[in-house]
């Protein structure tokens, strides 16, 4: 397989400092059906690469000490797509799941899933639960795989969930907070991402992490999903270290 990254002179734009790696990166999983299309394959043969691609995209964060990946995997808008892509796309799921619940334990990885799993099959849920049984017990890198999300959805359920709150009497409309707030959303806990990658070449968010996102470093690439490598992870990464976070502040210095 020819990867992009090949065809491109050497360069050091993609040295890394890994004593100041982001500690949270998220990654719109994009192209895996063009990948297919250019090399004359159904899209589910861009899916079924694309998750090999999370295989060592994964590990690798986890090997380089990533205390937390969020990936994008399937929209609440995905359904739309035709079944046979739709199931591809369950079945790789649940291999993904089928493996991780025989090695998260020895490898330390925690799994947790963001988005509404009722429309998933009894199947996917049994596992779904498993890994969240297993990772209660875990410390290490966090994975989060965003299924049946929607960043709007989440900030719906949020409000509604902090509503019901309200009703009950457990907290008033007055307490409300932002850090209240995250508490109500799927990434409750997690720091928000400091990095967000989308491969594919598409300049926008596509509703994925619209709260978490809000001072996230953004790093696009037109390299598609399946030939994403970690060469170019360390791309997005040294790009994300020579910027100044300033979170609408000034730079440390600026008078
Ligand atoms: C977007 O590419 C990708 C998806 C909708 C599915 C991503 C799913 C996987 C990689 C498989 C399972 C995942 C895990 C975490 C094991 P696209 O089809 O929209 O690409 P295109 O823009 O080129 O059409």
């Amino acid at each position: 397989m020819i990867f992009s990254f090949g065809k491109k002179k050497a360069d050091t734009a993609g040295q890394v400092d890994f004593s100041h790696l982001p500690r949270h990166i998220a990654i719109i999983l994009d192209g895996n059906g063009r990948w297919a299309k250019r090399r004359g394959l159904p899209r589910t043969a861009g899916h079924k690469v694309g998750a090999e691609t999370f295989r060592t995209i994964a590990t690798y964060c986890r090997d380089i000490g990533i205390d937390y990946l969020t990936v994008y995997a399937f929209s609440t808008e995905n359904w739309k797509r035709p079944q046979e892509e739709v199931d591809t796309i369950m079945a790789l799921l649940k291999r993904y799941l089928l493996e991780a619940i025989e090695t998260m334990e020895r490898d330390n990885v925690r799994l947790r899933f963001m988005g509404d799993m009722t429309p998933l099959s009894g199947e996917l849920k049994a596992l779904v639960d498993r890994c969240n049984a297993i990772s209660e017990r875990l410390t290490g890198c966090l994975c989060s795989i965003c299924i049946n999300y929607g960043g709007r959805a989440e900030l719906v359920h949020a409000a509604s969930r902090f509503a019901e709150d309200c009703r009950v009497g457990l907290v008033k409309p007055d307490d409300l907070t932002e850090d209240m707030l995250a508490g109500y959303l799927y990434s409750a806990g997690i720091p928000d991402p400091d990095l967000l990658i989308r491969p594919g070449g598409e300049l926008r968010l596509s509703n994925f992490l619209l709260w978490q996102c809000a001072y996230s470093e953004f790093y696009t690439t037109d390299v598609l999903w399946p030939e994403f490598t970690k060469e170019e992870l360390h791309r997005a990464i040294a790009s994300y270290q020579r910027r100044s976070r300033r979170y609408g502040g000034l730079r440390e210095g600026t008078t």
